[in-house]
């Protein structure tokens, strides 16, 4: 599905925002933060490191919704672990870096004895420069009985404005903690080399976008060694515990002051107490002895591993004395490799970069040394140091757990890439909704029993609702619900060969996106119908629960303003849905981001007419109410006349029944669109949907995104900005520049007063997406009788030039806080 980063922070989120700037206290590096999370006073560790406190700080802001807990049971911990903040709801600590470039982040949590809050049931997510670090983590579930300590290498960019902000999301109901932040700038040199891909191909660049997380950190043959012994603050373990043949290797060690560091390497990219000790093959020296010394390391599967090897020739007696192979999972990384030549001599440190891909199935890294074939050196290898570190998936995710998505903000990643569109097919004829349920439901069982191929059989779940064209009663023209008249859904089986043969067997050039649910091609069926096919990700149990859901959906609905589904296919465990081709991309591509030109009012209103007329339909065109749940800029599609329909229905779910008000159900949507009251009480209604286009409203008429971390606290959230400037009337300050002078003031203010009313807090006060459909409308025809009259004369119709305008910076990424999965719709396929 096309969600991805799903936010359960909402606008009010932002007033907790702790900024930082704290001034740095090591000379060495440009940014170095130490705080203790919770604790009113500086605190000195064990190590001679002071962390200043979170709290007192002047630049620190600290709404009421936190609070601090301070231990007072736990004398044996160390003291950063003593004190914990604690959020019950979604909250951002946010770091002005000096620096552009990574960053050491280090993470501290412990759960803290107290009387008010039970931490050790504490559920969270952790999110960081939008990459995900922690998926609903817990003590409790994790039966941790100790610290838990991460360590991640974050960028920080120029889009990000140099700052390092750091997402702590309470899952549901629940709380999140931190008791420590450490945050240090990684030197210039420490990343800057080439990684050579394992099977062995030309040495890459490591991309900056991806996040990093330090699995494994050792110093071979040699003790653990606390931060206190590095200079960037790192910790390394021994090795021993991960020697598969302990009596295969012995340590070897030198006098560390030995160690005589080269260009390119220092005591930045690894202290010399790593270099100084080694392990060597057992028995060396003896003739003609051929083993390998292995190494096995526990990793997650389905993600790519940065390794590291430190090497340094502590055991030859002269140079070009030590050649032996490297091997990473059975395969050769290095051959012969002659440390001392590399090293530019005896004693000194070398280090070079690998980097694998993870299949699936597989979650282990073997590393192994072993003599080289060639004849005439010392019969033995050696290493020193090993460091693996995960690289997050192109979900932007470094926990595993976390289902993945194909997300309009891959795409936007992903450069030029079109998001793919759906629309409509004009197939009519009544088509076999039943089968495509049955089918559905055999396809799902195929996905979750790979090698049992089921065939069709009765589906008791699935069992079609009537559908029919609704009258609710609303104000606007008859022809809103013109379209509708063929209900039942075309969607039809399509073989894989007709896939492939569409998309040139998924021709690269075809690509129009990717993502973790899988990724989007244009293509061509037999019949000449554009289409976009979406190939899922079979992986993806998220996005298994998301394809049922779309297919339910969509096979229920046909309307103008709704994207439609061709067809599906099933075979050979493909997870396959074809969509017609939308040719104008998301709405947002439209609005910032991108090079396209900018809309006019009148093509804004239509495109906000058009969603209305969709979200109307599926609020009460049916006979079951639909609610959305994901209405966003990046689900509203348009085609090549820019008429926009409403796309992505992974997250939909039925609305109340008749005798109910609301569904309960876990919190989902995206960051910056979620209704507060949603998420606040988890009641779900059509009402969500409403404050959700309330949001897209003010994005049409600002072009920037709902949410920017990067702008001043007051504009961070463009509802909350909004309604501020909507209250003081004066909303034309902070709209679009490029609409300047062509806006009717009388259609701008229609406008500004139905988004206020969509942004309600109370839902009740909200209106029916009929009425902000109808008002709408109003506003549209306001525009057009200005147009129409010559306007320009008259200085009440035009907005010429407005001086005191707000500046407002676009074209930067929004904070991506992934949260939650849908523990009901999981129920759901779970039978
Ligand atoms: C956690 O520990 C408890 C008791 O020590 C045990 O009953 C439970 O099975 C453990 N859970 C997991 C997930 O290991
Ligand atoms: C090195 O090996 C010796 C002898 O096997 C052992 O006693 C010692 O603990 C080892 N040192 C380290 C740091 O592993
Ligand atoms: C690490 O640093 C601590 C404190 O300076 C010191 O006591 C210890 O000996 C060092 N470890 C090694 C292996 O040198
Ligand atoms: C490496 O080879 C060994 C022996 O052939 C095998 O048992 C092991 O599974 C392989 N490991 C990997 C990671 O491929
Ligand atoms: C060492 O391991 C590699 C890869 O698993 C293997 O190809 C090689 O034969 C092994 N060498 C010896 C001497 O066992
Ligand atoms: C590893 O996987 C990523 C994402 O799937 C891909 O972009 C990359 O090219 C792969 N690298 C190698 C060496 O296969």
């Amino acid at each position: 599905m096309i969600h991805s980063k799903r936010f359960i922070l909402y606008s009010f989120l932002c007033s907790l925002h702790l900024q930082f700037v704290i001034c740095s206290s090591n000379t060495h590096h440009v940014d170095s933060f130490l705080v203790s999370c919770g604790e009113a006073k500086p605190v000195e560790l064990e190590d001679g490191r002071v962390f200043e406190s979170d709290l007192g700080n002047t630049h620190v802001n600290i709404s009421p919704i936190s609070h601090t807990i301070v231990s007072n049971s736990d004398m044996g911990v160390p003291k950063i672990l003593s004190s914990a903040r604690v959020f019950t709801s979604s909250s951002i600590y946010t770091f002005n870096t000096k620096k552009i470039g990574r960053h050491w982040l280090r993470l501290h949590f412990y759960p803290v004895k107290n009387t008010k809050f039970d931490l050790n049931s504490a559920v969270f997510s952790v999110e960081a420069n939008g990459i995900t670090l922690i998926h609903e983590f817990s003590f409790f579930k994790g039966n941790y009985s100790f610290p838990l300590f991460k360590e991640y290498l974050i960028q920080v960019t120029g889009s990000n404005s140099g700052k390092l902000v750091l997402g702590l999301l309470p899952w549901d109901n629940s709380i999140a903690f931190i008791n420590g932040i450490e945050i240090l700038s990684v030197p210039q040199k420490q990343f800057s080399s080439k990684v050579i891909p394992i099977p062995l191909a030309s040495a890459q660049e490591l991309p900056t976008h991806v996040g990093f997380e330090t699995i494994y950190r050792l110093n071979m043959g040699g003790p653990n060694l606390s931060p206190m012994n590095d200079s960037l603050w790192r910790k390394w373990e021994s090795d021993k515990s991960f020697l598969i043949n302990p009596a295969a290797a012995r340590n070897v060690s030198i006098n560390p002051n030995r160690i005589r560091y080269h260009d390119g390497v220092s005591t930045e990219i690894a202290p010399n107490l790593v270099y100084a000790t080694a392990q060597e093959m057992a028995d060396a020296k003896v003739n003609n002895q051929r083993f390998n010394v292995s190494w096995l390391f526990q990793v997650e599967q389905g993600f790519g591993y940065f390794i590291r090897f430190h090497f340094c020739d502590i055991v030859g007696s002269k140079l070009h004395d030590l050649v032996f192979n490297v091997y990473i999972n059975n395969q050769s990384a290095i051959e012969s490799f002659d440390v001392s030549r590399q090293a530019k001599g005896l004693s000194s440190p070398y280090f070079i970069d690998f980097f694998t891909n993870l299949s699936i199935g597989s979650d282990k890294i073997l590393v192994q040394i072993g003599p080289s074939h060639l004849e005439g050196y010392l019969p033995t290898a050696l290493l020193n140091g090993l460091e693996i570190m995960k690289m997050s998936n192109p979900s932007d995710s470094l926990d595993g757990k976390l289902a993945t998505y194909l997300d309009s903000n891959d795409i936007k990643k992903s450069k030029n890439m079109h998001m793919m569109i759906v629309i409509f097919s004009c197939l009519g004829g009544g088509i076999l909704l039943f089968l495509l349920l049955l089918i559905s439901f055999v396809f799902l069982l195929c996905f979750r029993h790979k090698k049992k191929k089921l065939k069709k059989k009765d589906s008791v779940t699935w069992s079609p609702l009537p559908t029919y064209v609704g009258n609710s009663g609303t104000k606007f023209s008859s022809n809103t619900f013109g379209s509708t008249t063929a209900t039942h859904s075309l969607s039809q089986i399509i073989s894989f060969s007709e896939v492939r043969e569409a998309t040139k067997n998924f021709d690269k050039n075809l690509l129009l996106g990717s993502g973790g649910f899988g990724k989007v091609y244009k293509g061509v069926l037999e019949n000449g119908l554009v289409v976009a096919v979406k190939r899922g990700n079979p992986r993806s149990q998220q996005g298994l629960i998301e394809f049922k859901t779309e297919i339910e959906m969509l096979s229920k609905l046909r309307h103008r303003h709704l994207v439609s589904l061709i067809g599906y296919c099933e075979e050979l465990n493909e997870m396959i849905l074809v969509y017609e081709f939308m040719a104008g991309g998301p709405l947002r591509r439209h609005l910032y981001g991108s090079n396209l030109p900018p809309l006019t009012w009148k093509q804004r209103v239509e495109i906000c007419v058009g969603a209305a007329k969709g979200l109307h339909y599926l609020h009460t065109g049916v006979a079951e109410t639909i609610i959305h749940r994901d209405v966003k800029t990046t689900n509203i599609l348009l085609d090549e006349n820019l008429d926009a329909k409403v796309a992505d229905f992974g997250l939909s779910k039925f609305g109340p029944s008749l005798n109910q008000t609301h569904v309960s159900t876990a919190v989902k949507g995206s960051f910056g669109y979620l209704d507060p009251e949603y998420f606040r009480r988890q009641q779900l209604t059509e009402k969500s949907d409403v404050y959700s286009f309330g949001v897209v409203m003010l994005e049409v008429l600002c072009a920037r995104p709902a949410i920017n971390p990067t702008l001043p606290r007051d504009q961070v959230n463009i509802a909350e900005w909004g309604m501020n400037w909507q209250k003081k009337g004066q909303l034309e300050k902070i709209m679009d520049q490029n609409l300047m002078g062509s806006v009717n003031l009388e259609s701008l203010r229609k406008f500004g007063e139905t988004a206020q009313k969509c942004l309600s807090e109370n839902g009740n006060e909200r209106p029916s997406m009929g009425d902000v459909l109808w008002n709408l409308e109003y506003a549209l025809q306001l525009q057009e009788a200005s147009n129409g009259s010559g306007g320009d004369d008259d200085s009440m119709t035009g907005i010429s030039d407005i001086p005191d305008r707000i500046p407002n910076v676009d074209r930067v990424e929004e904070i991506d806080i992934e949260t939650v999965s849908d523990l009901e719709s999981n129920d759901t396929i779970r039978d």
